[in-house]
């Protein structure tokens, strides 16, 4: 079955947040200091998410991420994948993660049919990691990095936000690393969400720059596409190592969106720049059929807007990362 959207767009892949908690406070995704996480009565219950993504796949979906916050810290998240990966027409299940709990959760993730895993990390500089984290270990994400890539997890991609006067010095470094190590690489340009939305806007580094930077140092090609997100890919002349650039900003994707994103409080954001969103939990929890389930997601995509609005610079989107994991 093809679930399709307003503007023609066919939606084959939904992110999961797990929690919107989190074991690290990076300071552009939960700001230091917050704590308006939401209880935990308010969140989706596993079997209430396994009933949701249920209906997602007889409607179509076949790409299933798991995000947060850290979808890590999500008691019995290896069991919850297993029936995910157990669905009929789910054949892509990946993780987005910070990687510190990777180290004692690899083994269980993979085995429940996890194969693809996105790991943030913004900085090689162990003292820089703890500021941009809030007292992060690298040393223990490397170990996790270590341990999947053991494990069999491949991809692994490394997403790298680019923030001026953060971390812009170490695009050229964080590449040589990604290629002796086997890893994907990707630069993302920094999104204006949440209340730290504004200041978002002041570290922005078009990828561009980054594009030119690494220029200066390897030759690259375009490559083919991985996975089923918005990078476009370059790889190194004369490795296997690809390069993705993010660009929401400097060359937005949105007219080939072909997601949806589920918060861990049961609602479905339409778009990761704009408010468009429904309830499913409420009508879950009020009895709602499996088919009229499957009425109510279609009904909802046509609630999609055509592209985020992080251009208008003053009115960034009023939720944090961590709502959404990306
Ligand atoms: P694959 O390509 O399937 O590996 O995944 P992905 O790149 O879509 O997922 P990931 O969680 O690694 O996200 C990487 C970055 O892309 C994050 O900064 C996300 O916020 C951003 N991103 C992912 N999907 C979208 C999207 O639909 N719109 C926008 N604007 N950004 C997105
Ligand atoms: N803009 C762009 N990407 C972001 N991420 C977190 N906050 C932002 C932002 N403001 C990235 C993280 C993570 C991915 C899911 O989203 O680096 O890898
Ligand atoms: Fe889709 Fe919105 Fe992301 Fe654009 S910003 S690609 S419309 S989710």
């Amino acid at each position: 079955m093809s679930f399709i959207d307003p503007y023609g767009r066919k939606i084959d892949y939904v992110r999961l947040s797990l929690t919107d908690r989190c074991n690290l406070r990076c300071f552009y995704c939960l700001p230091a200091g917050s704590s308006d996480f939401a209880p935990s009565s308010s969140r989706l219950g596993l079997d209430e998410i396994e009933r949701i993504m249920a209906a997602f796949a007889k409607l179509g979906v076949h790409r299933v991420r798991l995000t947060g916050g850290e979808p890590l810290v999500r008691k019995g998240v290896a069991d919850l994948a297993a029936q995910l990966h157990a669905l009929p027409g789910i054949d892509d299940l990946s993780m987005t993660t910070n990687a510190l709990l990777l180290e004692r959760h690899a083994d269980a993730l993979f085995e429940a049919g996890v194969s693809r895993l996105n790991v943030s990390l913004d900085s090689l500089d162990a003292e820089r990691f703890s500021r941009i984290t809030h007292g992060g270990d690298l040393a223990k994400v490397l170990r996790g990095l270590e341990k999947a890539r053991a494990v069999g997890f491949y991809p692994i991609k490394i997403n790298m936000l680019v923030m001026k006067g953060i971390n812009d010095d170490e695009v050229v470094d964080m590449a040589r690393w990604c290629a002796a190590q086997g890893f994907t690489l990707r630069y993302i340009e920094t999104m204006p969400m949440g209340a730290g939305g504004s200041d978002a806007v002041s570290r922005y580094v078009p990828l561009e720059v980054v594009q030119q930077q690494l220029e200066q140092h390897f030759t690259l090609v375009d490559d083919i596409a991985s996975g089923g997100g918005p990078a476009r890919y370059l790889r190194i002349v004369g490795t296997q190592t690809q390069i993705g650039l993010i660009t929401p900003l400097s060359r937005h994707f949105c007219a080939s969106c072909n997601r949806v994103r589920l918060g861990a409080n049961g609602t479905l954001y339409m778009c990761l720049g704009n408010s468009h969103s429904a309830d499913l939990k409420a009508p879950l929890r009020e009895g709602i059929s499996d088919d009229g389930l499957m009425e109510l997601i279609r009904q909802s995509i046509a609630l999609k807007p055509w592209q985020h609005n992080f251009n208008e610079v003053s009115a960034p989107v009023d939720r944090a990362m961590a709502a959404t994991g990306g």
